[in-house]
């Protein structure tokens, strides 16, 4: 049975869902979480749905030994498979990413949208097809930036690479016309200053981790499950380089409390 008191687990293919952890904590400060990022295999967005799916299947499979109640999947190209053809074999809750269709279009005057995201998740279409179903004259131009992922991970952020990489997609967007860009990879939220920067002050950038939190809350009240009071523990595991994971870890929540701990999937 699933109580108040269990832990919410948090994946993503890497450290890009610790910035969709930093909105959950913001939002629900009683709860303890379990942030697993499968730094060993990052990035995911370049490869083949069989295999992204063999990868959230192990990782998934770890959070049944750890008595969570819900599982966030911080992670778009993870969201982009279903989490119902994901939920099946899991007694916990399963959440994926908001595709925040709502919200750029609030934001979006011209109704002319760039999608920033892994190149798999653009293969699927997914965001445009969440738009459409609310706007279905909206222009919606995915982008694939395949560059982003490693330049986060690697940590280079304000280098030359970062400034071309953003530049390159940046002029993309503006060559579509659009006027609100969506990040839609958790990942990119660690350059989003620097995006908002290159991409300038007529275009807006929206992060959908805020809606993501405001959704997992929201299911968790509907469950009866919602935490409300306690200190709110974190720990924080990775398949790789847990001593980059936690420099990463610091860098988006400056002064964070958590244990960090190497995690082997099988
Ligand atoms: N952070 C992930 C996302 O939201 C994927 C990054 C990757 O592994 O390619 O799509």
């Amino acid at each position: 049975m699933l109580t108040k008191d269990m832990p919410i687990g948090v994946i993503d293919s890497g450290v890009g869902g610790l910035t969709v952890l930093k909105t959950l904590r913001e939002k629900m400060p009683a709860e303890d979480f379990i942030y697993l990022g499968d730094t060993a295999r990052t990035p995911y967005g370049s490869r083949s749905e069989e295999e992204i799916r063999g990868f959230v299947e192990q990782m998934l499979n770890f959070f049944d030994t750890q008595n969570v109640k819900l599982v966030v999947i911080a992670c778009n190209t993870i969201t982009v498979l279903g989490p119902d053809t994901l939920q099946k074999l899991h007694k916990y809750q399963l959440i994926g990413m908001s595709k925040g269709a709502k919200l750029v279009l609030a934001a979006s005057a011209k109704k002319n949208i760039a999608v920033f995201a892994t190149e798999f998740t653009i293969s699927t279409h997914a965001h445009e097809k969440a738009i459409h179903e609310l706007d279905a004259r909206a222009k919606v131009t995915g982008i694939g930036c395949p560059k982003f992922v490693p330049l986060i991970e690697g940590e280079k952020f304000g280098s030359n690479e970062v400034t071309e990489a953003i530049t390159e997609y940046a002029n993309t967007a503006k060559q579509a016309g659009a006027d609100t860009v969506i990040l839609s990879c958790t990942h990119f939220p660690f350059l989003q200053g620097e995006i908002q920067k290159i991409l300038g002050t007529a275009i807006t950038v929206i992060d959908p981790a805020e809606q993501t939190a405001t959704n997992a809350q929201h299911r968790l009240i509907e469950e009866g499950l919602l935490k409300l009071s306690g200190t709110g523990n974190l720990t924080i595991g990775f398949t790789k380089d847990v001593e980059r994971g936690q420099r990463l870890a610091q860098y988006i929540m400056p002064g964070l409390k958590a244990t960090y701990k190497n995690v082997t999937l099988k």
